[in-house]
């Protein structure tokens, strides 16, 4: 059986560098870190999600704000919001729950947050800084990711990696940082012929598709690591299930290590957003 990669666990030790780097921001400056959380509309999955990262910023002692907007809320007011945010000293981290509702362009808004409090990674000036190897404020989920790779693998160097999924959120930004880590990568998609064989040559699959047990563990080659970041609600029996992209079960047969659904990629990307805010609110202080 394949080694757990348990993301639960991982992440307390990650919550607990958060947490150390709190006491040292408060004891040598007299600040806490803040992260605005921004939520438009009630998107149930949403809702869990800033419930969840304004728990866990609380626990790591970061402050964290949530602002609420209705679903029918303007383009102009979600801006101003954003605005006022920007220019609030006090506000080191900001976060825009997405996805927004259909009549707001989200682009305009991520383009919107100041760069340097820009703790999702997703302003364009955050994201070609990655692209160009020069990363600052990195997306929490692939960063989360790449921190439980490295637990199996001290260097990464030459892997053939394969990124299932060419999302701004995770399969882009995964392949850039898998690059910046030397590995040989491939970002494979719903329109990528032969899918099953190129998996199958990889070391490493992370599999961020958004596809319920899509792979399966003839797409795995024996040995490798396999990174599961889908988290889909499915109904069984009357009942809701959470299920990653991979087939756990028949994946773990094979594979050298694997994370769980629930369990993995979740709690290291919330640790990871919290590492962020402190990152922030440190370059900040200048
Ligand atoms: N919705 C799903 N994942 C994310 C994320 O990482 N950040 C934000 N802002 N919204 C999301």
């Amino acid at each position: 059986m394949a080694q757990l990669i348990d993301g639960k666990q991982l992440s307390t030790q990650v919550l607990q560098e958060v947490a150390s780097e709190v006491e040292l921001l408060r004891a040598e400056y007299g600040i806490v870190p803040t992260l605005a959380v921004v939520l438009v509309g009630e998107d149930p999955a949403s809702q869990v999600y800033v419930r969840n990262k304004v728990k866990r910023a609380e626990e790591a002692g970061v402050c964290s704000i949530a602002h609420r907007l209705d679903a029918e809320c303007t383009q102009d007011a979600l801006n101003q919001l954003i605005d006022v945010l920007n220019n609030d000293s006090q506000v080191h981290g900001i976060l825009v729950q997405l996805p927004l509702p259909s009549h707001l362009d989200e682009e305009e808004v991520i383009a919107a947050i100041n760069p340097v409090k820009d703790v999702d990674g997703f302003h364009p000036l955050n994201v070609g800084a990655l692209a160009a190897g020069r990363a600052s404020l990195v997306p929490c989920t692939p960063q989360g990711c790449m921190i439980m790779l490295r637990q199996v693998h001290s260097d990464l160097s030459g892997k053939n990696a394969v990124v299932v999924g060419r999302s701004n959120i995770v399969g882009k930004p995964m392949a850039a940082l898998l690059l910046q880590a030397d590995c040989t990568v491939t970002i494979a998609h719903s329109r990528t012929k032969n899918i099953e064989s190129l998996c199958r040559n990889a070391d490493i699959v992370v599999a961020a598709a958004g596809r319920a047990e899509l792979i399966n563990a003839d797409w795995i080659k024996p040995g490798a690591t396999v990174i599961d970041v889908g988290i889909n609600a499915i109904d069984l029996d009357g009942k809701r299930k959470l299920m990653g992209d991979v087939a756990f079960e028949s994946v773990a047969r094979i594979a050298g290590a694997i994370t769980p659904v629930p369990g993995g990629v979740g709690p290291m990307t919330i640790a990871c957003l919290l590492l962020n805010t402190t990152r922030a609110a440190r370059r900040q202080l200048a």
